[in-house]
């Protein structure tokens, strides 16, 4: 069947208010550009008439500014989920004018699939190649595509050239059977590959293929400040501990670094030292640090479910594409992220605190309990099935008017019960096989930054003779005072406890 060429103007003609969309890519990586845009336009052509015009967002994660950015500015969005990273979006998603629903990255495929969150109507799906047989050969983020394409009614192909054809191969496209008829997900090295090369759809639900030239819109990273850098060489410290204590086996386990700004450098630290051998990664987004650990042989290997790296390292890649081609996969998030799959490879999990408390509760999403930052993201499928789970964060924000450990986190993204690790800037508190006021007491001891240290070894004294040392009436004092005067080192308790 013949490919129908068409403009991004007349593919966004055929969506319809209120239809659900589902968007390739994984991060800006993989994710459409022309036809989101011209969907945005759309959306306020129709607002100008006076007429309603919004759609429900699937993705893989966070996407391109022309994705979210573009859809936001044009208040054309009425649902989104899962993760995201866009300012313009997170306004409204926390004035309440969008309804976001975060979730489980390794999750979204499976409820869709389940029928949880409601039909897909049509997918755009970013593509290096498509063929009349309705094979599609992905680029740098493969997402929840295999099963948005799947399910849609109607499938919008962008043939992306700016990524070469020789991306073809790189993919690994697997969707595991629902219950009651899922097997085992046959992964038992990093490296194994399990699935096809593309996704293959019936021909007919392609309606439209639109030709773009658009790069992946990945910001760089920020410069590696001395903090970053010390909770780099700290992490670092640590896996060399657990090697020589004969906790990690010699041969070293696969590693799961998160995303942002320290988990960059983090990984970046790890590279540096000479007491951490070459190593596998099974992670979820293949980040810029990846990139210079593969050149110098510290990462032999990374299964990631995208290449979300900056311009001017992707086309170092695609210029090196010999050398690059046999390090990496690339795979759905369901399974870059299964559970199964990670507790079976035994990883080794580091992700970014937002806030921590001292009894190991972790929150990456919400500032001061309310405001939503990005999400969940994977975090979680990787933290509670780990082999250790690690966070890391500054001890402090705000040049010290907040403290990252507190006495009870403003939000609960990882209970205590999965988190077995925390490393900020200050030290590494180990939780393992540790009672409450024993991981009270080391992670205040270890990673609290001394302007806080007196006042949590106080609020550990205002109950006594308990199981956990909690304080219902001042647990959240130092969040209060921030909202108060701006400033978590005025928190007095005896503005709580009678
Ligand atoms: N309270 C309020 N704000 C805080 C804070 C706290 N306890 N701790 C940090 N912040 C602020 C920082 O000051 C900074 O704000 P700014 O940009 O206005 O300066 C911001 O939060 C964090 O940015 P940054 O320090 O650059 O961190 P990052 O880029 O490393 O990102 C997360 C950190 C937590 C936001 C990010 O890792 C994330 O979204 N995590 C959740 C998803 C996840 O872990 N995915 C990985 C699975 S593979």
């Amino acid at each position: 069947m013949a490919l129908r060429f068409m403009t991004a103007e007349e593919a966004a003609s055929i969506v319809k208010h209120g239809d659900n969309l589902g968007f390739s890519g994984f991060t800006p990586a993989g994710s459409p550009k022309e036809v989101p845009t011209a969907i945005a336009e759309r959306a306020m052509a129709e607002h100008a008439n006076g007429k309603p015009f919004k759609i429900g967002m699937f993705t893989g994660a966070s996407t391109g500014d022309s994705l979210d950015g573009a859809l936001a500015r044009a208040n054309a969005i009425a649902f989104r989920t899962p993760y995201q990273a866009n300012s313009d979006l997170k306004e409204l998603l926390n004035s309440g004018d969008v309804n976001y629903y975060d979730m489980h990255l390794s999750q979204i495929a499976q409820e869709l699939r389940y029928g949880f969150l409601g039909k897909v109507d049509i997918a755009v799906i970013e593509a290096c190649d498509v063929t009349e047989n309705g094979e599609i050969f992905l680029t740098t983020g493969v997402g929840i595509s295999p099963t948005l394409a799947r399910l849609a009614k109607k499938i919008i192909i962008e043939l992306n050239h700016k990524h070469p054809k020789s991306l073809k191969g790189v993919h690994d496209i697997y969707e595991p059977l629902d219950p009651p008829f899922r097997k085992e997900i046959p992964i038992f090295n990093v490296n194994d590959r399990i699935g096809k090369e593309f996704i293959k759809v019936d021909p007919s639900k392609i309606i439209g293929v639109v030709e773009t030239n658009r790069a992946d819109e990945v910001g760089g990273f920020a410069p590696i400040a001395p903090v970053t850098a010390k909770i780099g060489e700290n992490v670092a410290a640590f896996l060399a501990s657990q090697i020589r204590s004969g906790v990690i086996p010699k041969e070293f386990l696969p590693i799961q670094s998160g995303v942002g700004n320290i988990a960059n450098a983090v990984l970046a630290s790890l590279g540096a030292n000479p007491d951490i051998p070459p190593f596998k990664m099974y992670t979820e987004v293949i980040q810029d640090s990846v990139i210079d650990l593969m050149k110098d042989g510290n990462v032999t290997f990374a299964s990631g479910c995208s290449l979300t790296i900056s311009p001017t390292v992707l086309e170092e890649v695609y210029n090196n594409f010999d050398y690059f081609r046999s390090k990496f996969i690339l795979r759905p998030q369901e399974l870059s992220n299964n559970p199964e799959v990670v507790r079976r490879l035994g990883l080794i999990t580091i992700n970014t605190a937002l806030e921590a408390d001292i009894f190991g509760n972790v929150n990456s999403t919400h500032v001061l309990g309310k405001h939503m930052i990005n999400g969940l993201g994977g975090s979680g499928d990787f933290t509670r099935n780990s082999f250790f789970s690690i966070f890391t964060c500054p001890s402090i924000a705000k040049g010290g008017k907040i403290s990252a450990i507190v006495p009870m986190v403003s939000h609960v993204d990882h209970s205590e019960h999965s988190v077995k690790v925390i490393i900020t800037e200050q030290g590494i508190a180990d939780l393992r096989g540790k009672s409450p006021i024993q991981r009270a007491q080391t992670i205040i001891e270890n990673c609290v930054h001394p302007s806080y240290k007196e006042m949590l070894w106080d609020y550990i004294k205002l109950e006594e003779k308990v199981h956990t040392p909690q304080s219902l009436a001042a647990c959240f004092g130092m969040h209060v005072q921030f909202a108060k005067t701006g400033d978590m080192r005025e928190t007095q308790w005896g503005d709580y406890i009678g």
